[in-house]
């Protein structure tokens, strides 16, 4: 049996996503990082080791994610398991489970506020035990948003003395679309969901990732519908990515016992333009949701929608696509005193895909190489464990930028 312990593991090597993450890995870093890929099918790994032109040095590890032993060997081999294979609330428990017990560093792409919960409280106590550093949400939901409300109250600090206890964030603008595995996900919260009021009633709680005992009294602002938002100046319309970002933003807050404040309040939405045609659009874009997700939530339509419409397990946007897609990203804080700061994060390909495979991977590696090994075990978020390494990180070799505007 091969005992070397590689620096990381890219578990879902031939998902859509993880395809991307092993091609940015190895580009990227060819030699000077020691990483393996992992998946159910040898024969699939060797294709996409080919495809990608990793060369047969690049290790490749067989497991099914419903196979315990063969997790465990894989963690045994392995610094940091990053995790692709997707839905994780129907394939992700097992992995998680192992590496919160071996004491093996985990990070992954899942946006299911759902699941996520239902890994802290079960896993938590065995990750502080071992030492295992756990960090979910290492895509583009939801790296920008945490660590971009990390970067402006690092700047707010630098500057007024003080955190911003608001902040707004606004999806300036945006091009990208999602993969097979993103839709699957989708659709299975939408899911279960439906078939428990009481999961439906706990995802609906802004602290709905927070330790059990963090109840601020603090009432959370939410953009429902259309709104015209002075700070942006400009009509703004829901997010679709908000529901789990400011989870993961709220969490960041009362792990950092409250760093943005006790009375912090946080809400996402996206920038539709001014005037009458930004007030159409920002109606528009909010029926437009409203619709996909009713679509989603009631099964007849969902099957109807999984088979003509939206992309299958595997599928995603083109190379093309990603190369030509982007974010700009906006945050507007006060602090308590009344004194404002804009913040800008810029991305340079598609949200989903191109540019969440280069932060995935650079989260990975940041965990292998840059997190103290005193730190401890748990549930951590991005912002709380990475902080201002990755940001470094993504700005010098994943096309992000942070930047403080006024
Ligand atoms: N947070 C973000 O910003 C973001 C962005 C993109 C994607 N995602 C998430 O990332 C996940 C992957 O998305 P995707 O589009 O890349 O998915 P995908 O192409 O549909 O791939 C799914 C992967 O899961 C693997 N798999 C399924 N069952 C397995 C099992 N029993 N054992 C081992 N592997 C198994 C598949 O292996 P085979 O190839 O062998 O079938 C494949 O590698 C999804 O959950 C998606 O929501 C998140």
């Amino acid at each position: 049996m091969e005992t070397t312990q590689h620096e990381v593991v890219v578990f879902g090597a031939t998902s859509f996503v993880g395809r991307l993450t092993c091609a940015y890995l190895a580009d990227r870093y060819g030699d000077d990082l020691d990483w393996a890929m992992a998946g159910r099918s040898r024969s699939r790994l060797e294709s996409v080791r080919d495809e990608i032109g990793a060369g047969d040095d690049v290790p490749l590890i067989v497991a099914d994610a419903a196979d315990p032993a063969a997790l465990e060997a894989l963690c045994e081999r392995a610094r940091v398991v990053v995790s692709t294979v997707g839905p994780y609330a129907l394939y992700g428990e097992t992995l998680v489970r192992i590496c919160a017990e071996t004491g093996t560093d985990y990070c992954d792409l899942t946006g299911e506020v759902q699941w996520i919960r239902r890994m802290i409280e079960r896993y938590e106590a065995a990750a502080a035990e071992s030492g295992a550093r756990i960090v979910h949400c290492c895509g583009f939901d939801s790296l920008p948003s945490d660590l971009g409300v990390h970067y402006l109250q690092r700047t707010a600090q630098q500057r007024f003395g003080a955190p911003c206890t608001r902040v707004k964030m606004r999806v300036k603008a945006m091009r990208g679309t999602f993969s097979g595995g993103t839709v699957a996900s989708l659709v299975n919260v939408a899911r279960e969901m439906r078939a428990d009021p009481d999961l439906r009633r706990a995802l609906a709680d802004p602290y709905a990732l927070c330790p059990a005992t963090y109840r601020p009294a603090t009432r959370q602002p939410d953009v429902k519908g259309p709104t015209f938002d002075t700070d942006a100046g400009a009509w703004v319309a829901p997010f679709v990515m908000a529901a789990i970002n400011t989870r993961v933003v709220q969490r960041s807050n009362a792990l950092s016992k409250q760093a943005y404040g006790a009375d912090f309040r946080y809400d996402e939405a996206q920038m539709m333009g001014r005037g009458a045609r930004g007030r159409l659009r920002a109606y528009a874009l909010t029926a437009a949701l409203g619709g996909f997700m009713a679509g989603v939530a009631l099964a007849p339509t969902r099957r109807l929608l999984e088979r003509f419409v939206l992309p299958g397990p595997g599928e995603g946007p083109s190379a093309q696509a990603q190369e030509n897609g982007f974010y700009d990203i906006r945050f507007f804080g006060e602090t308590e005193a009344g004194e404002k700061l804009a913040i800008k994060v810029v991305g340079d390909r598609d949200p989903g895909y191109g540019s969440t495979s280069k932060m995935l991977g650079e989260a990975a590696v940041c965990l292998a190489r840059d997190i103290d090994t005193a730190t401890a075990g748990g549930f951590w978020t991005p912002a709380t464990i990475f902080g201002d390494t990755l940001v470094e990180r993504l700005e010098n070799k994943a096309g992000l930028h942070f930047e403080a505007l006024t």
